[in-house]
């Protein structure tokens, strides 16, 4: 069966960057409070009345100029997004239509964190298949219009920053490529990190009641999170590792969704591995759920810190929760 293969990769943030200094005039936070318990120093929130989709089209040009491709060459189009930018349709059908792919299939992935991976896993099995050529696949978000700026919500509105990745998936000719991809979810933790309105529960979805209740802002148990996070991180990439008969010493780079600074120390020292063989860069950006390893990749290739025939994992968890992993030989 073919392999598929990452052609071309690009990433956009929005250019309004709040420093937690920022966020200190905002509610009772401190810049020493959130880079000690994150590692997180700033993050991109939009200005009003860009979209999710400003975003995934920026970082999809980005990636097409990389791969040298024509956009028209594109026949599937997959986003991993929990914020499109409206309740419907998703961010893949705005940026079909502003790619001009006239009527090239396109459709959005809803897996939090770990959206970038199942999207990714979704383009791979299509070119494994030969259903498609090149793919466009995408994370991107907007969290910050979702987020309470009050003293009430830190503990989420500090965490979170917006942004968007992309590559371009087309068929390995070599032993290149998509090695494997592992995907897991367990429905049971969904109250755990959600938010629950607009909801088609409810009608109407939102209602100035719900609104007063703050009920439309993210809720998140951090310590569960943080401690089912640092179990199931270093289980998918040991599942990634024993799928492809390799051991920690063929991965040059693990690139993990950046949450938090402790949670990736806390990969890195399950596995015995030294903090450099971790892709860190949410001092800079924050957590950008679905986009932040697509934003890491691109910057990882940016920084020259994957070369040809690498061995690298991507891992990711997140709310579902869901949690997944992809090997990738460069
Ligand atoms: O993308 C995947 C999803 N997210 C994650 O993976 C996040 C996982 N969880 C975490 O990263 C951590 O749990 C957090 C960073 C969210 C929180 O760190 P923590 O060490 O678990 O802190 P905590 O929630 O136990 O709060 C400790 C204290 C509390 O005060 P008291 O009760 O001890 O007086 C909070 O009220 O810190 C307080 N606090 C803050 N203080 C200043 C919470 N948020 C803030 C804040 N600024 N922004």
């Amino acid at each position: 069966m073919r392999r598929a293969k990452i052609t071309g990769v690009g990433h956009a943030v929005p250019e309004r960057v709040i420093t937690n200094r920022d966020l200190e005039k905002m509610m009772d936070t401190s810049n020493e409070w959130i880079v000690s318990r994150t590692g997180i120093e700033e993050r991109h929130w939009v200005t009003e009345g860009e979209g999710t989709s400003d975003l995934a089209i920026r970082a999809s040009r980005n990636a097409l100029h990389q791969a040298e491709i024509d956009p028209r060459e594109i026949d599937l189009v997959v986003v991993g997004s929990l914020t499109s930018d409206y309740f419907f349709p998703g961010v893949g059908n705005q940026l079909q239509d502003k790619l001009g792919l006239d009527t090239v299939p396109s459709f959005d992935i809803k897996a939090a964190c770990s959206a970038f991976i199942y999207a990714l896993s979704i383009g791979d099995q299509f070119i494994k298949t030969g259903q498609a050529n090149t793919v466009l696949v995408v994370g991107a978000e907007v969290q910050s219009t979702a987020l309470d700026i009050s003293t009430e919500g830190r503990d989420m509105s500090v965490l979170f920053g917006d942004g968007a990745g992309a590559v371009i998936l087309q068929p390995s000719n070599d032993d290149t490529g998509i090695l494997s991809t592992h995907l897991h979810s367990e429905g049971k933790y969904l109250k755990e990190l959600w938010c629950e309105a607009p909801a088609s529960r409810f009608n109407p979805r939102l209602s100035p009641e719900m609104l007063a209740e703050g009920r439309q802002y993210p809720k998140m148990n951090g310590r569960e999170v943080f401690r089912n996070a640092v179990t199931r991180f270093p289980e998918v990439i040991q599942e990634a590792l024993e799928a492809n008969h390799l051991t920690l010493d063929d991965i040059s780079l693990i690139i993990p969704h950046q949450a938090n600074l402790r949670i990736s120390q806390m990969i890195a020292k399950k596995l015995g591995l030294s903090m450099d063989r971790l892709f860190s860069n949410i001092h800079k950006y924050g957590n950008t759920t679905g986009a932040s390893i697509p934003i890491a990749l691109s910057e990882a290739l940016t920084e020259d810190r994957i070369h040809s025939g690498d061995n690298i994992i991507l891992a990711a968890f997140g709310s579902g929760f869901t949690w997944a992993s992809a090997a990738i030989r460069w």
